[in-house]
C-alpha cells in the first residue's frame, strides 16, 4: 500500500464513504435545511453550489484534512514562489505570472519584465490588425487570421475565441487549424484569399509535426498565388519558445512572440498563445481575462482550504474517483458559446493528471484523473443524459451556467433546463409500478454559475480549473506539469512514415501493425 492509501486521512475517508453511501441526497438535504447555503462558495465572479454532492459537513472536514495532510498550502506557496515543482523537467510552473499584477514576480526570479514587454508587443500588433494597418505582401489589409497549432497551442485560443463571441470587435476573421489531416487546413482555407490571410504558427517547441506540416502547406498555398518572390514573411507570425525554429520558417523576428519553458502548453493561453483571442476581442478585453484569472489566483493563494473554490472542487473530484470508483466526470456547459470547454478541460485534466507513477517514480495504487468528457446542454440532454439519469455508472457532472443580465425567453429556458437536470439527477423521480421510468436520483453534480459570460469571469473559470487540477495532483502525489506519455506515439509515427511510403522494412513490427501497414500500402 502507498503512503497515501495507508494514511489516517485516507482511511478516515474510506470509513466515511460507507456512512455516506447509505444516505441519499434527499436525506442529506432534509437533515440540514441550510445545506444549500452552507455548501456554496463564491469567488471572482464564480458561484459554486456543491450541495448536490454525496457529502456532509463531516465528509468535507475529512477531505480538508486530506488536503492538509498532503500539504496543499505549502505546495501552493511553492508554485507562487516559482519553485521547480515540475520535477521531471526541473522547471517552475509559473503560468500565474502571466496574469500577475506585481511589478516583480516571483520574488528572487523576476519574469515580469519579459511578460510585460511581450504584452505590449501584442497590444501593438493587435492594434495594427484592428486599425487596418496589418497588410500582406501585396499591400492589401489582412482580413483573415489562421491559427496553426495543436494541443495547448490550439484548444485554449479556440475555446476562448468562441466563448467570447459576443465581445468580438470588427477586425480580421479567426480560423483554427490543428490536424495533420490536410482536410483541416483545406477546409479553413476554402474561400480565403492568400493576399489577405495571415497565419499564426503557435508551437511552444516548434517541433510538433502537425504544426510544422500545416505551416509548410500554408506557405506553399501562399506561394502558389503570390509567387516565390513575394515577401511571405508579411503573412506569418509565430508564438514559440524556440526562436530559431520560427526564424527557420521565415517568420521575421518582430513577428515572433516568445513563450518560456516555465509555461506548460496547456497552461499557455494567458501568454502570446492567446493572440487569436486578443485579435478577436481586443487587447483590453484580453487583459480583463487575465485580471479575472488573477482574481482567482489570489483567492486560491489566500482562502482557507475549506473556503477555497478550486480546492473544494479538487477534493470532490478525489472523493468520487477514489472512494466511489467514478471513472469519468462530465462537463456540461449550458451555454453554446462554451461548447469547446469540455475539450479544453480534457487536455488540462487528462494530460496533467492522467498518470500512474508518483513524484518519487513509484507506481500508484489508487486511481488518478478520470476521463473528462461532455458537450453543451441542451443538446446533450437529447444524446447522453439517459445514461446519466438511469445508467449503471456514477458520473459526477459539472454544470456550467452563465447569468444573463436581461435573459430572453430562450435563455430562461436554457437556465431552467440546467437547474432541472441537476435536480433530477440529485433527487430522481419515483415511478411506482414502472421501474423503467424511475429515476433513482442520488447522482452528484456541481453547479458553477458565472456572473456573466464575459472575459473576467471566463478568466476566473479557467484559472479555477487549472488550480483544481493542481490540487488533485498534489494529493495524488503527481507531477501535473509534464506529459511524457505522449512522446512514444510521436516517435512511432515518425518511424512509420517511410514504411507507409514503401521504403522501410516492416519485419520488426508487430503482426497487427504490419498487416494494416501492408493494406494501406496497396493503393488500388
Ligand atoms: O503532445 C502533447 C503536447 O506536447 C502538448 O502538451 C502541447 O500542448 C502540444 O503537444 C503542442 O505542443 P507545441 O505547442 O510545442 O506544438
Amino acid at each position: 500500500m502507498s503512503t497515501l492509501t495507508r494514511s489516517p486521512a485516507w482511511q478516515a475517508l474510506a470509513t466515511q464513504q460507507k456512512k455516506i453511501a447509505a444516505a441519499g441526497l434527499a436525506e442529506l438535504f432534509a437533515a440540514d435545511p441550510a445545506r444549500a447555503g452552507r455548501f456554496t462558495l463564491e469567488a471572482a465572479g464564480i458561484l459554486l453550489d456543491y450541495s448536490k454532492h454525496r457529502a456532509d459537513a463531516e465528509t468535507m472536514r475529512l477531505l480538508v484534512a486530506l488536503a492538509a495532510q498532503a500539504q496543499v498550502p505549502q505546495w501552493i506557496a511553492k508554485m507562487f514562489a516559482g519553485d521547480p515543482i515540475n520535477g521531471t523537467e526541473a522547471r517552475p510552473a509559473l503560468h500565474v505570472a502571466l496574469r500577475s499584477r506585481d511589478a516583480v514576480f516571483p520574488a528572487g526570479r523576476d519574469v515580469m519584465t519579459e511578460v510585460r514587454a511581450t504584452r505590449e508587443r501584442l497590444r501593438r500588433f493587435v492594434g495594427e490588425a484592428h486599425g487596418g494597418a496589418l497588410r500582406g505582401a501585396s499591400g492589401r489589409a489582412i482580413t483573415d487570421v489562421v491559427n496553426i497549432g495543436i494541443g495547448g497551442s490550439d484548444l485554449g485560443p479556440r475555446m476562448l475565441t468562441r466563448a467570447l463571441r459576443r465581445f468580438h470587435k470588427p477586425g480580421p476573421r479567426l480560423h483554427f487549424v490543428r490536424n495533420i489531416d490536410p482536410a483541416d487546413l483545406d477546409a479553413a482555407l476554402a474561400g480565403l484569399a492568400p493576399e489577405t490571410t495571415l497565419f499564426i504558427v503557435a508551437s511552444k517547441t516548434f517541433t510538433t509535426a502537425e504544426t510544422l506540416e500545416n505551416a509548410g502547406r500554408a506557405r506553399a498555398w501562399l506561394e502558389a498565388t503570390l509567387g516565390k518572390t513575394a515577401d511571405l514573411s508579411r503573412h506569418f507570425a509565430a508564438v514559440t519558445a524556440n526562436l530559431a525554429g520560427a526564424a527557420a520558417l521565415g517568420v521575421p523576428q518582430e513577428r515572433v512572440f516568445p513563450l518560456w519553458d516555465w509555461v506548460g502548453g496547456r497552461y499557455s493561453v494567458w501568454s502570446a498563445v492567446g493572440l487569436p483571442v486578443a485579435f478577436a476581442v481586443g487587447m483590453d478585453a484580453f487583459e480583463e481575462l487575465l485580471d479575472g484569472a488573477h482574481s482567482m489566483d489570489e483567492h486560491f493563494r489566500t482562502a482557507p482550504l475549506e473556503r477555497n473554490l478550486p480546492t473544494v472542487l479538487a477534493l470532490l473530484g478525489i472523493w468520487y474517483v477514489n472512494f466511489f470508483g467514478a471513472q469519468t466526470r462530465a462537463v456540461i456547459p449550458y451555454c453554446e458559446d462554451l461548447r469547446e470547454l469540455p475539450a479544453y478541460l480534457q487536455q488540462l485534466e487528462m494530460e496533467s493528471n492522467g498518470k500512474r507513477v508518483d513524484r518519487g517514480g513509484n507506481e500508484v495504487d489508487y486511481d488518478t484523473a478520470p476521463v473528462v468528457w461532455g458537450a453543451s446542454g441542451t443538446p446533450s440532454q437529447h444524446s447522453f443524459h439517459q445514461l446519466l439519469h438511469q445508467g449503471t455508472r456514477i458520473v459526477p457532472v459539472d454544470f456550467v451556467v452563465a447569468q444573463e443580465p436581461r435573459p430572453s425567453a430562450a435563455q430562461t429556458g436554457l437556465a431552467a433546463n440546467a437547474l432541472a437536470q441537476a435536480a433530477a439527477l440529485a433527487f430522481g423521480n419515483p415511478a411506482p409500478g414502472a421501474p423503467h421510468k424511475a429515476l433513482p436520483g442520488n447522482r452528484p453534480s456541481s453547479t458553477l454559475l458565472l456572473r456573466r459570460l464575459a472575459p473576467r469571469e471566463l478568466g476566473a473559470l479557467i484559472a479555477m480549473y487549472e488550480h483544481k487540477v493542481f490540487v488533485e495532483g498534489i494529493i495524488w502525489n503527481l507531477n501535473s506539469f509534464d506529459q511524457w506519455g505522449v512522446e512514444h506515439g510521436k516517435t512511432l509515427a515518425h518511424t512509420l512514415v517511410p514504411r507507409l511510403l514503401g521504403s522501410g522494412e516492416a519485419a520488426d513490427l508487430d503482426s497487427s501493425t504490419r498487416a494494416l501497414l501492408e493494406r494501406l500500402r496497396k493503393r488500388d
